[in-house]
């Protein structure tokens, strides 16, 4: 969906861009599925590499639902898999929410650590467990990272080893994003690649894709116009090796 032809003119490479999102938007959001029973906590399902997973949710904070960015991301995960092997890849997940993308990527066979605010730790514990027990190779942790708090304690850049960071929905009117790009540039060595999903809302925030690409090379992935979202591939700027 990616490859632009050069025989196409303005109008047609938009229109089939067009027909794409729309596409691609009806297959991700397929994935996502209602309970049809009524109970007091609610939840959401959904279907990646052949498992129904089932989210907590809570609807006190942002990290407590499921965003579309993270669902985009999963989707990407699952159907670029020869691209971007998860098997036994070193994967932290920032901002991990309810912890589906987490999830998903520990499906795929990768060793993954996700990560939030404290207060999101347990709803978080519980969703990852609850998917992922005797499903993965290897177990998921979950870990308090609070963005640029006390990193080099928790995350000494000498033990960090990560294939992938992965990250959706991050970006938003919050105070931190300062914080949050210190974090990446901490967890981000030579050879780590980031894949980011970003939800365009207000302008201030999205000035943050310039702020990034001082530090990353970034390159866009994906374009999903009726979501207003886009995936990012990124990586160290200046690296000796790739
Ligand atoms: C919009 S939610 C996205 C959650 C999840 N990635 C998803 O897409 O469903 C933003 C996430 O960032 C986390 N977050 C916000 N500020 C943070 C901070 N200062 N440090 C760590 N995580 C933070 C929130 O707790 C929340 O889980």
């Amino acid at each position: 969906r990616f490859l632009y032809l050069s025989h196409f003119t303005n109008k047609e490479m938009e229109n089939r861009e067009n027909d794409d999102d729309k596409k691609v938007v009806a297959e991700i959001t397929a994935r996502c599925f209602i309970p049809t029973l009524i109970t007091t906590t609610s939840w959401e399902g959904f279907h990646f590499v052949g498992h129904d997973i089932l989210i907590t949710e809570a609807m006190d904070c942002y990290g407590a639902v499921v965003w579309p960015s993270a669902l985009v991301l999963c989707y990407f995960l699952e159907t670029n898999v020869k691209q971007y092997n998860m098997v036994d890849k070193n994967v932290i997940e920032i901002g991990a929410g309810t912890g589906l993308v987490s999830i998903v990527a520990s499906l795929l066979g990768a060793h993954v650590t996700a990560t939030d605010l404290p207060e999101l730790l347990g709803n978080l514990q519980y969703n990852i467990s609850r998917n992922t027990k005797m499903k993965c190779k290897h177990l998921p942790q979950v870990k308090e990272l609070s963005w640029g708090i006390a990193l080099d304690k928790n995350f000494p850049r000498s033990s960090n080893n990560f294939d992938y960071i992965l990250a959706a929905d991050v970006v938003y009117a919050h105070p931190f994003l300062e914080e949050l790009l210190l974090t990446f540039d901490h967890l981000c060595k030579e050879t780590t690649i980031i894949l980011w999903v970003m939800k365009f809302r207000l302008e201030r925030e999205n000035k943050f894709v310039d702020r990034f690409k001082e530090l990353f090379d970034l390159e866009e992935i994906s374009n999903f116009p009726s979501l207003n979202i886009k995936l990012y591939k990124a990586m160290k700027k200046n690296r000796r090796s790739a």
